[in-house]
Protein backbone atom coordinates (compact mmCIF):
# COMPACT_ATOMS: atom_id res chain seq x y z
CA UNK A 1 0.00 0.00 0.00
CA UNK A 2 1.22 3.29 -0.20
CA UNK A 3 2.63 5.33 2.78
CA UNK A 4 0.21 8.29 4.11
CA UNK A 5 1.55 11.57 2.62
CA UNK A 6 2.38 14.75 4.56
CA UNK A 7 2.17 18.43 3.74
CA UNK A 8 4.38 20.05 6.39
CA UNK A 9 4.22 23.80 6.01
CA UNK A 10 5.63 25.91 8.39
CA UNK A 11 8.15 29.23 8.24
CA UNK A 12 10.89 27.87 10.92
CA UNK A 13 13.19 26.17 9.43
CA UNK A 14 14.69 23.68 12.28
CA UNK A 15 11.41 23.21 12.85
CA UNK A 16 10.33 22.03 9.26
CA UNK A 17 13.27 20.02 8.91
CA UNK A 18 13.21 18.11 12.02
CA UNK A 19 9.62 17.29 11.37
CA UNK A 20 10.20 16.20 7.58
CA UNK A 21 13.53 13.81 9.19
CA UNK A 22 10.83 12.30 11.66
CA UNK A 23 8.19 11.33 9.26
CA UNK A 24 9.93 10.60 6.65
CA UNK A 25 12.55 7.61 9.25
CA UNK A 26 8.95 6.36 9.53
CA UNK A 27 8.19 5.75 6.31
CA UNK A 28 5.63 9.06 5.34
CA UNK A 29 5.98 10.65 2.34
CA UNK A 30 6.49 13.89 2.58
CA UNK A 31 6.52 17.45 1.38
CA UNK A 32 7.37 20.74 2.99
CA UNK A 33 6.46 24.16 2.70
CA UNK A 34 7.98 27.40 4.20
CA UNK A 35 5.41 29.90 3.79
CA UNK A 36 1.52 30.12 3.20
CA UNK A 37 1.26 30.55 -0.10
CA UNK A 38 3.43 28.36 -1.13
CA UNK A 39 1.71 25.47 1.10
CA UNK A 40 -1.30 26.96 -1.28
CA UNK A 41 0.74 26.47 -4.41
CA UNK A 42 1.28 22.90 -3.98
CA UNK A 43 -1.76 21.98 -2.90
CA UNK A 44 -2.98 23.00 -5.57
CA UNK A 45 -0.92 21.65 -7.53
CA UNK A 46 -1.11 18.36 -6.37
CA UNK A 47 -3.61 15.38 -5.64
CA UNK A 48 -4.85 15.66 -2.08
CA UNK A 49 -2.56 14.88 0.40
CA UNK A 50 -3.60 12.28 3.58
CA UNK A 51 -2.21 14.62 6.14
CA UNK A 52 -1.60 18.49 6.43
CA UNK A 53 0.31 19.43 9.17
CA UNK A 54 0.47 23.91 9.23
CA UNK A 55 1.74 26.22 11.49
CA UNK A 56 -1.60 28.59 12.17
CA UNK A 57 1.08 31.52 11.98
CA UNK A 58 2.64 32.11 8.59
CA UNK A 59 3.99 34.51 6.70
CA UNK A 60 2.22 34.67 3.39
CA UNK A 61 -1.43 32.91 4.64
CA UNK A 62 -2.54 31.60 7.89
CA UNK A 63 -3.07 28.05 9.01
CA UNK A 64 -6.73 28.71 9.11
CA UNK A 65 -7.15 29.56 5.22
CA UNK A 66 -4.96 26.35 5.01
CA UNK A 67 -7.25 24.95 6.44
CA UNK A 68 -10.58 26.36 4.63
CA UNK A 69 -9.22 25.52 1.17
CA UNK A 70 -8.22 21.70 2.57
CA UNK A 71 -11.85 21.31 3.73
CA UNK A 72 -13.27 22.59 0.98
CA UNK A 73 -11.08 21.27 -2.17
CA UNK A 74 -9.70 17.99 -0.26
CA UNK A 75 -12.13 16.74 2.49
CA UNK A 76 -10.43 13.48 2.99
CA UNK A 77 -7.53 15.66 3.67
CA UNK A 78 -6.64 15.80 7.84
CA UNK A 79 -5.36 18.88 9.32
CA UNK A 80 -3.21 18.96 12.09
CA UNK A 81 -2.72 22.77 13.58
CA UNK A 82 0.54 23.77 15.20
CA UNK A 83 -0.16 26.41 18.07
CA UNK A 84 2.08 28.85 19.89
CA UNK A 85 1.80 28.19 23.94
CA UNK A 86 -0.40 30.05 24.79
CA UNK A 87 -3.01 31.05 21.98
CA UNK A 88 -5.03 27.82 22.67
CA UNK A 89 -8.25 30.34 21.52
CA UNK A 90 -6.85 30.12 17.14
CA UNK A 91 -6.62 26.29 18.06
CA UNK A 92 -10.28 25.74 19.41
CA UNK A 93 -11.34 27.98 16.31
CA UNK A 94 -9.42 25.66 14.14
CA UNK A 95 -11.29 22.63 15.61
CA UNK A 96 -13.98 24.03 15.19
CA UNK A 97 -13.55 24.68 11.64
CA UNK A 98 -12.41 20.98 11.15
CA UNK A 99 -9.08 20.57 11.73
CA UNK A 100 -8.23 16.92 13.56
CA UNK A 101 -6.53 18.11 16.50
CA UNK A 102 -4.01 20.24 17.68
CA UNK A 103 -0.13 20.33 18.64
CA UNK A 104 1.16 23.05 21.00
CA UNK A 105 4.67 24.59 20.81
CA UNK A 106 7.33 23.46 22.14
CA UNK A 107 6.86 19.88 21.36
CA UNK A 108 8.78 16.77 20.83
CA UNK A 109 8.86 14.78 17.76
CA UNK A 110 7.23 12.18 19.28
CA UNK A 111 4.47 13.53 20.19
CA UNK A 112 4.42 14.57 16.76
CA UNK A 113 4.53 11.12 15.33
CA UNK A 114 1.46 9.83 17.69
CA UNK A 115 -0.59 12.41 16.73
CA UNK A 116 0.33 11.49 12.58
CA UNK A 117 0.57 7.92 13.41
CA UNK A 118 -3.26 7.84 14.85
CA UNK A 119 -4.47 10.64 11.66
CA UNK A 120 -3.04 8.17 9.53
CA UNK A 121 -4.94 5.09 11.14
CA UNK A 122 -8.14 6.80 10.95
CA UNK A 123 -7.96 7.96 7.33
CA UNK A 124 -6.79 4.46 6.53
CA UNK A 125 -9.79 3.04 7.70
CA UNK A 126 -12.13 5.55 6.31
CA UNK A 127 -10.27 4.74 2.91
CA UNK A 128 -10.86 1.12 3.17
CA UNK A 129 -14.78 2.18 4.33
CA UNK A 130 -15.11 3.64 0.94
CA UNK A 131 -13.53 1.08 -0.80
CA UNK A 132 -15.83 -1.71 0.97
CA UNK A 133 -18.93 0.74 -0.30
CA UNK A 134 -18.09 1.34 -3.78
CA UNK A 135 -17.33 -2.38 -4.36
CA UNK A 136 -20.78 -3.57 -2.79
CA UNK A 137 -22.77 -0.65 -4.99
CA UNK A 138 -20.27 -1.97 -7.85
CA UNK A 139 -19.35 1.28 -8.26
CA UNK A 140 -18.89 3.06 -11.57
CA UNK A 141 -14.90 3.58 -12.43
CA UNK A 142 -13.52 5.60 -15.34
CA UNK A 143 -9.41 5.94 -14.21
CA UNK A 144 -8.17 7.30 -17.72
CA UNK A 145 -10.71 9.38 -18.95
CA UNK A 146 -10.59 13.16 -18.40
CA UNK A 147 -12.30 15.92 -19.47
CA UNK A 148 -15.14 18.28 -18.46
CA UNK A 149 -17.20 18.59 -21.87
CA UNK A 150 -20.78 17.94 -21.97
CA UNK A 151 -20.43 15.93 -24.81
CA UNK A 152 -17.98 13.65 -22.84
CA UNK A 153 -19.48 13.56 -20.04
CA UNK A 154 -22.57 12.19 -21.79
CA UNK A 155 -19.99 9.47 -23.07
CA UNK A 156 -19.54 8.76 -19.49
CA UNK A 157 -22.80 8.13 -18.43
CA UNK A 158 -23.88 5.69 -21.14
CA UNK A 159 -20.29 3.93 -20.69
CA UNK A 160 -22.16 3.84 -17.18
CA UNK A 161 -24.83 2.73 -18.59
CA UNK A 162 -24.21 0.09 -21.22
CA UNK A 163 -21.66 -1.66 -18.92
CA UNK A 164 -23.68 -3.42 -16.87
CA UNK A 165 -25.39 -5.18 -20.13
CA UNK A 166 -24.31 -6.83 -22.76
CA UNK A 167 -25.19 -4.78 -25.86
CA UNK A 168 -22.92 -4.67 -28.47
CA UNK A 169 -21.34 -1.07 -28.25
CA UNK A 170 -20.25 1.04 -31.81
CA UNK A 171 -17.42 3.99 -30.97
CA UNK A 172 -17.31 6.51 -33.71
CA UNK A 173 -14.20 9.01 -33.07
CA UNK A 174 -11.61 10.33 -35.35
CA UNK A 175 -8.23 8.76 -34.54
CA UNK A 176 -6.95 9.87 -31.18
CA UNK A 177 -10.05 10.28 -29.28
CA UNK A 178 -10.22 8.08 -26.88
CA UNK A 179 -11.81 4.45 -28.71
CA UNK A 180 -9.70 1.95 -27.04
CA UNK A 181 -9.86 3.82 -23.70
CA UNK A 182 -13.25 3.62 -24.07
CA UNK A 183 -13.63 -0.14 -24.30
CA UNK A 184 -11.51 -0.58 -21.99
CA UNK A 185 -13.74 1.13 -19.59
CA UNK A 186 -16.58 -0.94 -20.41
CA UNK A 187 -14.97 -3.95 -20.07
CA UNK A 188 -14.02 -2.83 -16.59
CA UNK A 189 -17.07 -1.88 -15.70
CA UNK A 190 -18.82 -4.98 -16.89
CA UNK A 191 -19.72 -8.15 -15.38
CA UNK A 192 -17.16 -9.37 -17.72
CA UNK A 193 -14.61 -8.02 -15.70
CA UNK A 194 -12.92 -11.00 -14.39
CA UNK A 195 -12.59 -12.56 -17.92
CA UNK A 196 -10.33 -11.44 -20.82
CA UNK A 197 -10.89 -8.03 -22.98
CA UNK A 198 -9.39 -8.94 -26.02
CA UNK A 199 -8.29 -6.72 -28.76
CA UNK A 200 -8.17 -6.75 -32.36
CA UNK A 201 -7.09 -4.22 -34.88
CA UNK A 202 -9.06 -5.15 -38.04
CA UNK A 203 -6.95 -2.59 -40.07
CA UNK A 204 -3.66 -4.61 -39.39
CA UNK A 205 -3.82 -7.65 -41.03
CA UNK A 206 -5.04 -8.72 -44.55
CA UNK A 207 -8.32 -10.27 -44.79
CA UNK A 208 -7.42 -14.09 -45.17
CA UNK A 209 -5.25 -13.56 -41.98
CA UNK A 210 -8.11 -11.45 -40.36
CA UNK A 211 -10.74 -14.39 -40.30
CA UNK A 212 -8.03 -17.15 -38.73
CA UNK A 213 -6.95 -14.46 -36.13
CA UNK A 214 -10.85 -13.84 -35.62
CA UNK A 215 -12.16 -18.30 -35.57
CA UNK A 216 -9.23 -19.77 -35.67
CA UNK A 217 -8.72 -22.45 -37.41
CA UNK A 218 -7.90 -26.38 -37.63
CA UNK A 219 -4.79 -28.15 -38.56
CA UNK A 220 -3.56 -27.84 -42.51
CA UNK A 221 -6.33 -25.18 -43.33
CA UNK A 222 -3.76 -23.47 -45.41
CA UNK A 223 -0.06 -23.55 -45.56
CA UNK A 224 1.87 -23.12 -42.70
CA UNK A 225 -1.15 -24.20 -40.19
CA UNK A 226 0.65 -27.21 -38.11
CA UNK A 227 -1.75 -27.47 -35.78
CA UNK A 228 -4.83 -26.38 -34.78
CA UNK A 229 -5.42 -22.75 -33.01
CA UNK A 230 -8.18 -21.21 -31.31
CA UNK A 231 -9.11 -17.86 -32.39
CA UNK A 232 -9.72 -14.59 -31.00
CA UNK A 233 -13.50 -15.02 -30.09
CA UNK A 234 -12.63 -18.37 -28.42
CA UNK A 235 -10.46 -16.15 -26.80
CA UNK A 236 -13.03 -14.02 -25.66
CA UNK A 237 -15.42 -16.50 -23.98
CA UNK A 238 -17.08 -14.98 -21.24
CA UNK A 239 -14.92 -11.64 -21.69
CA UNK A 240 -15.29 -9.13 -24.26
CA UNK A 241 -14.31 -8.96 -27.82
CA UNK A 242 -12.82 -4.97 -28.83
CA UNK A 243 -12.49 -5.20 -32.93
CA UNK A 244 -10.72 -1.78 -33.72
CA UNK A 245 -11.20 -0.42 -37.24
CA UNK A 246 -14.31 -2.69 -37.99
CA UNK A 247 -14.70 -0.33 -41.24
CA UNK A 248 -12.51 -2.01 -42.63
CA UNK A 249 -13.18 -5.82 -42.74
CA UNK A 250 -13.70 -7.43 -46.30
CA UNK A 251 -17.07 -8.46 -47.17
CA UNK A 252 -16.17 -12.27 -46.61
CA UNK A 253 -15.25 -11.92 -42.84
CA UNK A 254 -18.40 -9.43 -42.36
CA UNK A 255 -20.46 -12.27 -43.65
CA UNK A 256 -18.51 -14.82 -40.71
CA UNK A 257 -19.25 -12.10 -38.10
CA UNK A 258 -22.59 -11.19 -38.97
CA UNK A 259 -23.12 -14.73 -38.48
CA UNK A 260 -21.36 -14.71 -34.80
CA UNK A 261 -23.62 -12.29 -33.60
CA UNK A 262 -26.48 -13.65 -34.25
CA UNK A 263 -25.73 -17.73 -33.60
CA UNK A 264 -22.99 -17.37 -31.36
CA UNK A 265 -21.44 -20.03 -32.99
CA UNK A 266 -19.09 -20.40 -36.25
CA UNK A 267 -16.78 -23.07 -37.57
CA UNK A 268 -12.57 -22.36 -37.06
CA UNK A 269 -10.88 -22.12 -40.87
CA UNK A 270 -10.97 -25.39 -42.58
CA UNK A 271 -13.05 -27.06 -39.95
CA UNK A 272 -16.27 -28.48 -39.45
CA UNK A 273 -16.64 -28.59 -35.85
CA UNK A 274 -19.15 -26.13 -35.05
CA UNK A 275 -18.09 -23.40 -31.95
CA UNK A 276 -19.88 -21.69 -29.77
CA UNK A 277 -18.86 -18.48 -27.54
CA UNK A 278 -20.42 -16.13 -25.32
CA UNK A 279 -18.77 -12.99 -26.12
CA UNK A 280 -19.64 -9.39 -25.79
CA UNK A 281 -18.61 -7.24 -28.59
CA UNK A 282 -17.13 -3.71 -28.39
CA UNK A 283 -16.82 -2.46 -32.03
CA UNK A 284 -14.78 1.05 -33.19
CA UNK A 285 -14.32 3.15 -36.05
CA UNK A 286 -12.81 6.37 -37.56
CA UNK A 287 -15.27 5.86 -40.61
CA UNK A 288 -18.64 6.59 -41.30
CA UNK A 289 -20.34 3.16 -41.13
CA UNK A 290 -23.54 4.38 -42.75
CA UNK A 291 -21.74 6.19 -45.37
CA UNK A 292 -20.36 2.66 -46.37
CA UNK A 293 -23.36 1.30 -46.26
CA UNK A 294 -24.65 3.79 -48.93
CA UNK A 295 -21.36 2.64 -50.96
CA UNK A 296 -22.10 -0.80 -50.90
CA UNK A 297 -19.13 -1.54 -49.10
CA UNK A 298 -20.23 -2.68 -45.73
CA UNK A 299 -23.28 -4.99 -45.25
CA UNK A 300 -26.67 -2.96 -44.09
CA UNK A 301 -27.78 -5.90 -42.14
CA UNK A 302 -24.35 -6.04 -40.13
CA UNK A 303 -24.69 -2.60 -39.39
CA UNK A 304 -27.62 -2.65 -37.18
CA UNK A 305 -26.16 -5.54 -35.63
CA UNK A 306 -23.07 -3.71 -34.47
CA UNK A 307 -24.56 -0.32 -34.20
CA UNK A 308 -26.48 -1.15 -30.95
CA UNK A 309 -25.27 1.09 -28.66
CA UNK A 310 -23.72 4.37 -30.81
CA UNK A 311 -20.66 6.29 -28.73
CA UNK A 312 -19.78 9.17 -30.18
CA UNK A 313 -16.31 10.30 -29.31
CA UNK A 314 -15.95 14.22 -30.61
CA UNK A 315 -12.62 15.72 -31.91
CA UNK A 316 -10.60 17.87 -29.34
CA UNK A 317 -10.78 20.36 -31.24
CA UNK A 318 -14.78 20.31 -30.54
CA UNK A 319 -13.90 20.15 -26.88
CA UNK A 320 -11.20 22.75 -26.31
CA UNK A 321 -12.41 22.71 -22.63
CA UNK A 322 -10.72 19.38 -22.32
CA UNK A 323 -7.49 20.26 -23.69
CA UNK A 324 -6.17 21.84 -20.69
CA UNK A 325 -7.71 18.90 -18.09
CA UNK A 326 -6.35 16.58 -20.15
CA UNK A 327 -2.70 17.81 -20.94
CA UNK A 328 -2.67 18.47 -17.01
CA UNK A 329 -3.50 14.67 -16.30
CA UNK A 330 -0.77 13.55 -18.62
CA UNK A 331 1.61 16.36 -17.27
CA UNK A 332 1.54 15.22 -13.70
CA UNK A 333 1.32 11.38 -14.61
CA UNK A 334 4.08 12.01 -16.84
CA UNK A 335 6.46 13.77 -14.65
CA UNK A 336 6.17 11.63 -11.53
CA UNK A 337 6.91 8.50 -13.76
CA UNK A 338 10.43 10.51 -14.91
CA UNK A 339 10.77 12.37 -11.07
CA UNK A 340 11.01 14.96 -13.17
CA UNK A 341 9.39 17.76 -11.81
CA UNK A 342 7.71 20.21 -14.02
CA UNK A 343 5.81 23.45 -12.88
CA UNK A 344 2.85 23.04 -15.29
CA UNK A 345 2.26 24.77 -18.71
CA UNK A 346 3.33 28.83 -19.13
CA UNK A 347 1.16 31.13 -20.15
CA UNK A 348 2.44 31.25 -23.87
CA UNK A 349 2.31 26.68 -23.75
CA UNK A 350 -1.62 27.60 -22.81
CA UNK A 351 -2.59 29.60 -25.46
CA UNK A 352 -0.72 27.44 -28.28
CA UNK A 353 -2.39 24.19 -27.08
CA UNK A 354 -5.73 26.07 -27.00
CA UNK A 355 -5.56 27.51 -30.15
CA UNK A 356 -3.95 24.24 -32.17
CA UNK A 357 -6.64 22.27 -33.88
CA UNK A 358 -4.99 18.82 -32.90
CA UNK A 359 -5.72 16.89 -36.12
CA UNK A 360 -4.52 13.63 -33.89
CA UNK A 361 -6.23 14.30 -30.92
CA UNK A 362 -5.72 13.71 -27.68
CA UNK A 363 -2.67 11.31 -28.98
CA UNK A 364 -1.46 14.08 -30.36
CA UNK A 365 -1.64 16.25 -27.49
CA UNK A 366 0.07 12.84 -25.44
CA UNK A 367 3.16 12.92 -27.59
CA UNK A 368 3.54 16.95 -27.23
CA UNK A 369 3.22 16.76 -23.36
CA UNK A 370 6.05 13.26 -23.24
CA UNK A 371 8.31 15.35 -25.40
CA UNK A 372 7.72 18.47 -22.97
CA UNK A 373 8.58 16.32 -20.26
CA UNK A 374 11.65 15.17 -22.41
CA UNK A 375 12.92 18.67 -23.53
CA UNK A 376 11.37 20.69 -20.34
CA UNK A 377 13.78 21.89 -17.61
CA UNK A 378 13.23 20.39 -13.86
CA UNK A 379 11.24 23.01 -11.63
CA UNK A 380 10.33 25.42 -14.53
CA UNK A 381 7.35 26.00 -16.38
CA UNK A 382 6.42 24.18 -19.90
CA UNK A 383 7.33 26.88 -22.30
CA UNK A 384 5.82 26.78 -25.82
CA UNK A 385 8.88 25.57 -27.57
CA UNK A 386 8.92 22.67 -25.75
CA UNK A 387 5.80 21.64 -27.25
CA UNK A 388 6.72 21.71 -30.99
CA UNK A 389 9.79 19.47 -31.28
CA UNK A 390 10.41 20.51 -34.51
CA UNK A 391 14.38 21.60 -34.28
CA UNK A 392 14.14 24.39 -36.66
CA UNK A 393 10.82 25.85 -36.10
CA UNK A 394 10.19 30.03 -35.14
CA UNK A 395 9.48 28.92 -31.72
CA UNK A 396 13.51 27.66 -31.95
CA UNK A 397 14.28 30.90 -33.82
CA UNK A 398 14.36 28.77 -36.99
CA UNK A 399 12.17 29.61 -39.94
CA UNK A 400 8.51 27.99 -40.45
CA UNK A 401 8.29 24.19 -40.71
CA UNK A 402 5.77 23.10 -42.92
CA UNK A 403 5.63 19.88 -41.35
CA UNK A 404 5.46 21.40 -37.83
CA UNK A 405 1.09 21.05 -36.93
CA UNK A 406 1.91 24.46 -35.59
CA UNK A 407 3.66 26.60 -38.00
CA UNK A 408 0.92 25.11 -40.72
CA UNK A 409 -1.76 26.38 -38.81
CA UNK A 410 -0.25 29.63 -38.66
CA UNK A 411 0.52 29.56 -34.50
CA UNK A 412 4.24 30.48 -34.52
CA UNK A 413 4.68 33.75 -32.62
CA UNK A 414 7.18 36.26 -32.15
CA UNK A 415 8.79 36.51 -28.92
CA UNK A 416 9.24 33.28 -28.10
CA UNK A 417 12.87 32.97 -28.89
CA UNK A 418 14.83 30.21 -26.67
CA UNK A 419 18.20 28.32 -27.36
CA UNK A 420 18.06 25.96 -30.09
CA UNK A 421 17.12 22.05 -29.25
CA UNK A 422 18.63 20.11 -31.84
CA UNK A 423 18.66 16.72 -29.97
CA UNK A 424 18.94 14.02 -32.95
CA UNK A 425 16.27 12.55 -31.93
CA UNK A 426 13.54 15.29 -32.53
CA UNK A 427 15.10 15.84 -35.60
CA UNK A 428 14.86 12.25 -36.92
CA UNK A 429 11.43 12.34 -35.44
CA UNK A 430 10.63 15.50 -37.57
CA UNK A 431 12.48 13.76 -40.91
CA UNK A 432 10.48 10.33 -40.60
CA UNK A 433 6.80 12.39 -40.52
CA UNK A 434 7.53 14.33 -43.29
CA UNK A 435 8.88 11.45 -45.43
CA UNK A 436 5.97 9.54 -44.66
CA UNK A 437 3.55 12.49 -44.83
CA UNK A 438 5.32 12.71 -48.47
CA UNK A 439 5.13 9.33 -49.78
CA UNK A 440 1.52 9.08 -48.37
CA UNK A 441 0.90 12.43 -50.51
CA UNK A 442 2.27 10.40 -53.30
CA UNK A 443 0.14 7.68 -53.44
CA UNK A 444 -2.82 9.19 -52.21
CA UNK A 445 -3.20 8.23 -48.74
CA UNK A 446 -3.08 4.31 -49.43
CA UNK A 447 -1.48 2.70 -46.53
CA UNK A 448 -0.54 -1.01 -48.44
CA UNK A 449 1.30 1.22 -51.48
CA UNK A 450 3.21 3.98 -48.94
CA UNK A 451 3.94 0.65 -46.56
CA UNK A 452 5.65 -1.04 -49.66
CA UNK A 453 7.61 2.06 -51.00
CA UNK A 454 8.78 2.63 -47.18
CA UNK A 455 9.48 -0.89 -46.49
CA UNK A 456 7.78 -0.74 -43.18
CA UNK A 457 4.98 -3.48 -42.26
CA UNK A 458 1.53 -1.93 -42.73
CA UNK A 459 1.33 -2.72 -38.28
CA UNK A 460 4.24 -0.49 -38.20
CA UNK A 461 3.21 2.42 -40.84
CA UNK A 462 -0.10 2.48 -38.94
CA UNK A 463 2.16 3.01 -35.44
CA UNK A 464 4.12 5.52 -36.46
CA UNK A 465 1.18 7.51 -38.52
CA UNK A 466 -0.65 7.38 -34.84
CA UNK A 467 2.70 8.50 -33.15
CA UNK A 468 3.13 11.32 -35.16
CA UNK A 469 -0.75 12.56 -35.49
CA UNK A 470 -1.08 11.45 -39.19
CA UNK A 471 -4.76 11.42 -39.45
CA UNK A 472 -5.74 8.93 -41.77
CA UNK A 473 -8.84 9.82 -43.77
CA UNK A 474 -7.14 13.06 -44.80
CA UNK A 475 -6.90 11.68 -48.35
CA UNK A 476 -10.88 11.65 -48.88
CA UNK A 477 -10.53 7.76 -49.11
CA UNK A 478 -9.12 4.98 -47.05
CA UNK A 479 -8.57 1.65 -48.97
CA UNK A 480 -8.11 -1.49 -47.23
N1 LIG B 1 -10.23 11.71 -22.25
C1 LIG B 1 -8.98 11.29 -22.14
N2 LIG B 1 -8.29 11.53 -21.00
C2 LIG B 1 -7.02 11.11 -20.87
N3 LIG B 1 -6.34 10.42 -21.80
C3 LIG B 1 -6.97 10.16 -22.96
C4 LIG B 1 -8.31 10.57 -23.19
N4 LIG B 1 -8.68 10.17 -24.42
C5 LIG B 1 -7.61 9.55 -24.94
N5 LIG B 1 -6.58 9.53 -24.08
C6 LIG B 1 -5.24 8.95 -24.34
O1 LIG B 1 -4.90 9.25 -25.67
C7 LIG B 1 -4.29 8.15 -26.31
C8 LIG B 1 -5.11 7.74 -27.50
O2 LIG B 1 -6.32 7.12 -27.07
P1 LIG B 1 -6.88 5.79 -27.73
O3 LIG B 1 -5.79 4.86 -28.09
O4 LIG B 1 -7.96 5.25 -26.87
O5 LIG B 1 -7.49 6.44 -29.05
P2 LIG B 1 -8.17 5.76 -30.29
O6 LIG B 1 -9.39 6.53 -30.58
O7 LIG B 1 -8.31 4.29 -30.04
O8 LIG B 1 -7.10 6.04 -31.43
P3 LIG B 1 -6.90 5.26 -32.83
O9 LIG B 1 -8.11 5.49 -33.66
O10 LIG B 1 -5.73 5.96 -33.42
O11 LIG B 1 -6.67 3.84 -32.50
C9 LIG B 1 -4.19 7.05 -25.27
O12 LIG B 1 -2.92 7.07 -24.70
C10 LIG B 1 -5.24 7.42 -24.26
O13 LIG B 1 -4.90 6.96 -22.98
MG1 LIG C 1 -7.42 2.73 -31.10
Amino acid sequence: MKPPSVLIIDDEPLMRLSMIDALKAVGYEVRAAASGQEGLQILNNQDSFDIVITDLRLPGSDGLEILQVCKQYSPRTEVIVITAHGSVETAVEAMKRGAYDYITKPFSMEELLLIVDRVSKVTALRQENIQLREELEGKFSCEGIHGKNHRMREVLEKIKLVSGTDSTVLIIGESGTGKELVANAIHRNSPRRDHALIKVSCAALPETLLEAELFGHEKGAFTGALRQRRGRFELAHKGTLFLDEIGEISPVVQVKLLRVIQERQFERVGGNETVEVDVRLVCATQKDLKKEVQQGRFREDLYYRLNVVPVLLPPLRERREDIMVIAEYMLKTRSSRTSKPLKGFSQSAQELLLRYSFPGNVRELENMVERAVALGRPSEEIQAWDLCGFPSCPYLGGTPQDTCGFCSEGLTGKGHHVAKVDSLSAAREQFERQYILSVLDRVQGSRTEASKILGLSRKSLWEKCKRYGIATGKYGHDEE
